[in-house]
């Protein structure tokens, strides 16, 4: 079968595009004919080698995908699942780890999974949007309304919006009537982030984000005024603090990652002097997958594809992504 595969860490020219053998599926699990993989933000840092994670050579990029069941090992039960079966299963595996990161991605042809890990498709979702849900829709939907508790009205800053978390947080936001104040880095960028949702854009490569949020809603104050009520903050490095003086008193700032550094400076006093609230957010539920892939086929979420494009240019993708030159979700099909 092919695949894209990677043996040791470096740029996108360590990639190969190659034949590999094709897996067996172990008795609890099933065998999928991958039908559409998506990329995420972790997908350069394990290609680089740039987290603690201990990478399982010969390693594939994409942790979410969708596709086509084609066996079924000797446990599995064929009352509930039948070859056919369009899956989009839920990425990590309890005592095993995440698709893409400890475990091979999905970068290839065929896949095996656990019978325990998958969800079956609603009828008329499409491969492309399916798998475009799990990681980034999956965790921007726990961390907007789960772990954030969005509400109709409210002021959300949202940096780094552009990317597959940050795009799905505006279009949740923007549905829960919250009023989405969404930061990109290039100016093309700005005119999408309206179009999904956003209330007020800020390119971060032209402006200062904390003056902006001054200039719009004023400093705030002790006793309440000016800010805005949540900061949503992947990207750590130098834009935490000024996350945390955009907040107005008792505002909620949102974690789920680090993408800039996940050691920054911090200033207590922003903390202790205005009641701030830290929420961390991480993963999401199977109902959470579920959910989303309703959403979708009922019309109310449309997920932001990016590109769409054959498995053979996933080189090309990711190095889009490094070079954030990518809005929404990189998807890689295949062609049977
Ligand atoms: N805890 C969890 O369960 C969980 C799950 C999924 C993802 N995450 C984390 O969430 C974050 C976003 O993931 P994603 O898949 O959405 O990534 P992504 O698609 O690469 O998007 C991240 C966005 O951040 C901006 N960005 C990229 N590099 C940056 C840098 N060095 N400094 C500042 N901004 C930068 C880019 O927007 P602009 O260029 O327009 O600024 C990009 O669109 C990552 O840190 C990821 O690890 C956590």
């Amino acid at each position: 079968m092919k695949a894209i595969i990677f043996r040791s860490h470096g740029g996108v020219e360590n990639l190969r595009y190659e034949d590999i053998p094709a897996p067996t599926p172990a008795a609890d699990e099933v065998l999928i004919r991958v039908k559409a993989v998506s990329l995420n933000g972790f997908d350069p840092m394990i290609l680089n080698g740039t987290t603690s994670l201990k990478t399982p050579f010969p390693m594939s990029p994409g942790g979410d995908f969708s596709g086509e069941i084609v066996a079924l090992g000797s446990s599995v039960n064929n009352g509930i699942w039948k070859l056919g079966d369009r899956v989009c299963p839920y990425p990590y595996i309890e005592g095993r780890g995440m698709m893409g990161e400890t475990l091979p991605g999905a970068c290839r042809e065929l896949v095996t999974m656990p019978a325990g890990n998958l969800l079956r498709m609603p009828e008329k979702l499409s491969f492309i949007d399916a798998a475009a849900l799990p990681i980034a829709y999956g965790t921007a939907r726990r961390m907007i309304e789960t772990r954030g508790a969005i509400r109709s009205g409210e002021k959300v800053l949202i940096l780094g919006a552009t990317g597959g978390v940050g795009t799905c947080c505006v279009q949740l936001a923007a549905a829960a009537g919250a009023e989405v104040i969404a930061c990109g880095s290039a100016e093309w960028k700005l005119g999408k982030l309206q179009q999904i949702g956003a209330t007020h854009v800020i390119d971060t490569s032209q402006e200062d984000m904390l003056k902006v949020v001054y200039q719009k809603f004023g400093k705030p104050r002790y006793m309440g005024g000016g800010g805005v009520d949540v900061v949503v903050n992947y990207i750590g490095g130098n834009t935490w603090v000024p996350s945390l003086k955009a907040l107005r008193h008792q505002g909620r700032l949102l974690v789920c990652g680090a993408t800039a550094g996940y050691a920054p400076a911090e200033d207590l006093r922003y903390v202790w002097s205005f009641e701030l609230q830290i929420i961390g957010s991480d993963g999401w539920t199977y109902e959470d997958q579920t959910e989303l892939m309703n959403l979708v086929v009922q019309g109310k979420l449309k997920p932001v594809i990016h590109s769409a494009r054959p498995l053979s240019e996933t080189p090309q993708a990711l190095q889009e992504l490094m070079d954030r030159k990518v809005f929404g979700k990189s998807v890689l099909t295949m062609t049977d």
